[in-house]
């Protein structure tokens, strides 16, 4: 085995930046970046949050119908305190006629009844509460289902009135097969329908009909219904697809220009509900964009997905090298304001790998997507985590990295315990199978005999082997691991709050982020390799490595990071 070593002196901060930035030039080729200036960081209560994404409908089972509920899920709510959870993001849980598991709303004022009434809706609020646990609710404003009375009502009216709440053209548009979101499954954007007449625009599949913001109704509509849900106490939103709500179609569904304009007033109307609501942005957008997103004082998104590092992230685990994570950690470093980003591993969606060059993108794919079948959209992945690193210790760090990363880590339910995918079921739902609770008859998900999604049964990732339960007892498991470092992170709030330095290690497998708060300096080493690996820091105070439980000598200090090993190590 080989064991890499480097001599790094870091002593005292401004040192510790100026040598780290100058071996990052020599070794990792990086060109020279002037030093950021930051402004102190505004707290806000989500900045160091652990938010947990969960899908009412496949988490817990109360009635034996097959179909999880807010029943049910309230039953689960000690677990989720148990685990560390701060705040639940509900997926979808609005009536609908469910083609797209929910994100094709019906009625934006009211809960899907299979999932519940809106009592039980209300008392899962105040359980919520009890717990101390924060809800924040997805929010699909782009589009309405198909079935939604408006667009109901919008084909039949010639007049036009209902008709502009929607998006229309008289004759087929040139580009009537571009700007698809789901590529290969989806064939067009603009679609004839029979009873208008003329072609309605949806950026998603054609039961998802956009909603138009040039319409000011529309925006006040929209207004109404974040303030509905903000008075049920809902203290975020997760908002569905934000750069589709704000395009403008007829520029070209490719490269359309966006209305920020509505942006504004849909956050201002949000914060006049509640003035500390989360708006939780889905934008997948390229990095120049980014603050116009955020507002360049941070008065629009308070928060976004870091698509972009999550992209390099998995071409950086494939690679088992972070230079590519780093780098575009750099690239996403503005955050204006409070303004913050989210981090995740894995969503419920496919792993969209759209900005990686093709190549990085197949180096992703040979690695953890190799079969046609687990690859999706021309673009990405739709596997979970565990299988894709297929490699226990390599899950553990990962967890530690999302964690330690300079924002608010989130996870979807599933992965704390290492669940796997069902690639046997369409596009999307490959990875959002019931949750595994334990051993007996479809996971102690559901007493029916047929779950309404199947429960994975079979393989290594069989309810059988991991579930709950089982991991629960096993303190070797990755979810006493994400416990672990959940708690670590509590213990860690200058992560969420202060600014960060990306360190040279002085092996290119090794990773390592400094934080400066007011005092003791936090370094966070993950060795991505196979190979252990060990890092040379001069401490400027003696100190402690959380994750290894080691009190460590101010002075010279070697770490030892054996295959995979991470270290958090905090001055006193
Ligand atoms: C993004 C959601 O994450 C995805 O699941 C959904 O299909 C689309 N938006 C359309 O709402």
């Amino acid at each position: 085995m080989t064991i890499k070593f480097m001599t790094i002196l870091l002593a005292g901060r401004r040192s510790a930046f100026l040598y780290s930035f100058l071996l990052s030039l020599s070794l990792f080729g990086c060109k020279q970046k002037p030093e950021v200036k930051e402004t102190p960081i505004p707290d806000r209560w989500y900045r160091n949050s652990i938010i947990y994404n969960l899908d009412v409908d496949s988490y817990q089972d109360s009635d034996g119908d097959g179909i999880g509920d807010f029943k049910g899920l309230i039953s689960r709510l000690p677990y989720l305190e148990s685990l560390g959870v701060k705040v639940i993001w509900l997926s979808p849980f609005q009536p609908t006629p469910d083609r797209d598991d929910g994100y094709d709303v019906s009625d934006y004022y009211g809960i899907d009844k299979r999932l519940g009434s809106m009592e039980d809706f209300e008392r899962f609020m105040k359980a919520a509460n009890a717990h101390d646990i924060k809800i924040v609710m997805d929010m699909v404003l782009n589009h309405t289902s198909i079935d939604h009375p408006w667009f109901q009502a919008a084909r039949a009216d010639s007049s036009g009135k209902l008709r502009s709440r929607y998006v229309w053209s008289n004759t087929q548009p040139k580009d009537y097969d571009k700007g698809m979101a789901f590529e290969g499954v989806q064939t067009e954007t603009w679609t004839y329908d029979e009873i208008a007449k003329r072609y309605y625009f949806h950026r998603f599949y054609d039961f998802q009909p956009d909603l138009n913001y040039r319409n000011k109704a529309v925006q006040l509509e929209a207004i109404k219904i974040l303030a509905y849900w903000t008075k049920k106490g809902i203290l975020g939103f997760r908002l569905d697809a934000v750069p589709f709500i704000i395009d403008v179609p007829e520029d070209g569904a490719d490269k359309p220009s966006h209305l920020y304009g509505v942006l504004d007033s849909l956050v201002r109307g949000a914060k006049q509900a509640n003035p500390e609501v989360l708006l939780l942005g889905e934008a997948n957008v390229e990095t120049k964009e980014n603050v116009a997103y955020f507002g360049t004082k941070g008065e629009r998104l308070s928060m976004m997905f870091n698509f972009y590092a999550n992209q390099f992230l998995f071409y950086s685990l494939s690679k088992e090298e972070p230079s590519s994570f780093v780098k575009a950690l750099e690239d996403t470093r503005s955050k204006p304001g409070a303004s913050q980003w989210a981090f995740f591993l894995r969503n419920h969606d496919e792993i969209d790998l759209g900005r990686l060059s093709k190549r990085q993108r197949e180096t992703v794919y040979d690695d953890m997507g190799p079969e046609p079948n687990m690859q999706l959209y021309n673009r990405g992945i739709r596997r979970r985590l565990a299988p894709m690193l297929h490699n226990d210790a390599k899950l553990k760090m990962a967890y530690s990295l999302l964690y330690s990363l300079p924002g608010t880590p989130v996870i979807r339910s599933g992965e704390e315990i290492g669940m796997g995918d069902d690639l046997t079921l369409r596009e999307r739902l490959s990875v959002r199978t019931p949750m595994q609770w334990d051993t007996t008859a479809n996971a102690g998900f559901t007493t029916a005999k047929k779950a309404f999604r199947q429960v994975i049964s079979l393989g290594d990732y069989g309810y059988k082997k991991i579930n709950v339960q089982l991991e629960q007892k096993d303190s070797g498991s990755i979810l006493n691991h994400i416990k672990k470092v959940i708690d670590l992170r509590k213990k860690c709030p200058e992560i969420g709050t202060s600014t960060w330095t990306s360190i040279a290690t002085g092996d290119r497998h090794v990773m390592g982020l400094e934080y400066q708060p007011g005092s003791g300096r936090l370094i966070v080493l993950h060795n991505f390799s196979a190979e252990p690996a060990q890092v040379n820091l001069a401490l400027s105070a003696k100190a402690t490595d959380l994750y290894n439980n080691k009190s460590l000598a101010a002075g010279k200090q070697t770490i030892q990071l054996v295959p995979y090993g991470a270290a958090w190590i905090r001055e006193d």
